[in-house]
């Protein structure tokens, strides 16, 4: 898929580019806990600034209804390139700021979701935010799922292109359409909704689906097991029909909590009052010798309830497939979170920085803000 890209444009010389970046990372006691995101980040700025264009960069960080600032992003970012923050997103004090840019200048605007605008995508929001640009270029991917103004409303008002980041990741996921045989796809998580049209989808493409975590459960719910109090998402989405493809594989052990104590059972013999938050070690021994033979694997989402402190098999996983021959493309926060504690990134062939935005692409092979830069 070809998207126009920024690094085609010949004068961009004193152009001022609006460059959305996503920015979106925790912030632990004010300060910015993983930076793989914005580190990937840096090499479209630094692009831009060599090519002496007047930076001015959005993202959004944290939900809408808790409009975060971007101040201890902006924090991280003075320690690898000089730039400025403008604490408001439209309005005078921006427009002094851009005015001033002199070529090869940055600025960070604040977080564009404490702007009503922007997540109903409103076109006045969208017109303002272009006016004080010459061009805009979308280098979050991950992102790009969302119908927002900053990602959608913008290239109705500017000349739009992809950053670095952006064709990159279009690039190295769109190779997850076509694997080399053996192929496994894992998956993880939760967000059952979204991801059973991706099982089934991707159980005609790959040589084995690999399910885990609470995805998992609703595939032993479907099978008549009891799940005890374990997370299953919505009853009857469709787990059961899929049940039969002889290329699904299911944990064949799990981790149990009753309360204070865990053990290691069988996913059929769960009791009312067991709760399943990861997948077992045999589960592993299992996937290691599918991923050993595998010459393709795309993984997103981890195999136990990893916020609540269960990450052992993700992590075990990760170390597997780390060693393994095959191209491996991954994503997700929790995949990627697990992978960056292990040190492993630079063991995988491709480390998106997508997590839902991962996950939709590979369903509907697009996202709106693809389809916004092709209009
Ligand atoms: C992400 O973290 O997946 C992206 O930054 C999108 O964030 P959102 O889910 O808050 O829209």
């Amino acid at each position: 898929m070809e998207l126009p890209d920024v690094r085609n444009v010949k004068d961009l010389k004193g152009k001022k580019v609006l460059l959305r970046t996503d920015l979106n990372v925790l912030i632990s006691d004010g300060k910015v806990g993983d930076d793989f995101r914005l580190t990937k980040a840096l090499e479209t700025i630094t692009f831009l600034q060599k090519a002496g264009a007047k930076i001015i960069l959005i993202s959004h960080i944290g939900k809408e209804e808790d409009a975060q600032s971007l101040k201890p992003v902006y924090e991280w970012f003075k320690k690898h390139i000089t730039l400025l923050f403008v604490g408001a997103v439209t309005g005078a004090f921006v427009e002094k700021a851009v005015k001033n840019l002199k070529d090869g200048d940055i600025i960070m605007l604040e977080n564009v979701r404490t702007e009503q605008g922007e997540c109903i995508n409103d076109i006045s929001f969208s017109k303002k935010l272009a006016s004080v640009a010459d061009i805009y270029v979308n280098d979050a991917f991950s992102a790009s799922h969302r119908k927002h103004a900053s990602i959608v409303g913008l290239p109705q008002f500017l000349p739009s292109y992809i950053g670095v980041l952006f064709q990159k990741e279009l690039s190295e996921l769109s190779r997850t359409f076509k694997p080399e045989s053996p192929s496994l796809l894992i998956l993880g998580g939760a967000k059952i909704k979204t991801k059973l049209p991706l099982i089934k989808k991707f159980l005609n493409i790959y040589d084995n689906v690999f399910v885990g975590g609470v995805l998992a459960n609703a595939f032993f719910k479907a099978r008549g097991w009891n799940t005890g109090l374990s997370e299953t998402g919505e009853a009857d989405m469709g787990a059961a029909e899929l049940l039969s493809n002889e290329k699904l594989v299911l944990p064949v052990d799990v981790v149990v909590k009753e309360g204070d104590n865990s053990a290691i059972k069988s996913p059929n013999s769960i009791n009312d009052m067991e709760k399943i938050v990861d997948a077992g070690p045999k589960t592993i021994e299992q996937i290691k010798d599918i991923v050993e033979s595998a010459r393709f694997i795309t993984w997103n989402g981890p195999l136990g309830e990893y916020e609540y402190g269960f990450s052992e098999q993700t992590r075990e996983l990760a170390k597997v497939i780390a060693h393994s021959n095959a191209q491996t493309i991954v994503g997700g926060g929790d995949t990627i979170a697990a992978i960056a504690k292990l040190n492993l990134g630079d063991k995988f062939s491709f480390v998106s920085t997508a997590g839902g935005a991962m996950l939709v692409f590979l369903l509907e092979g697009t996202l709106v803000g693809i389809d916004a830069l092709k209009k």
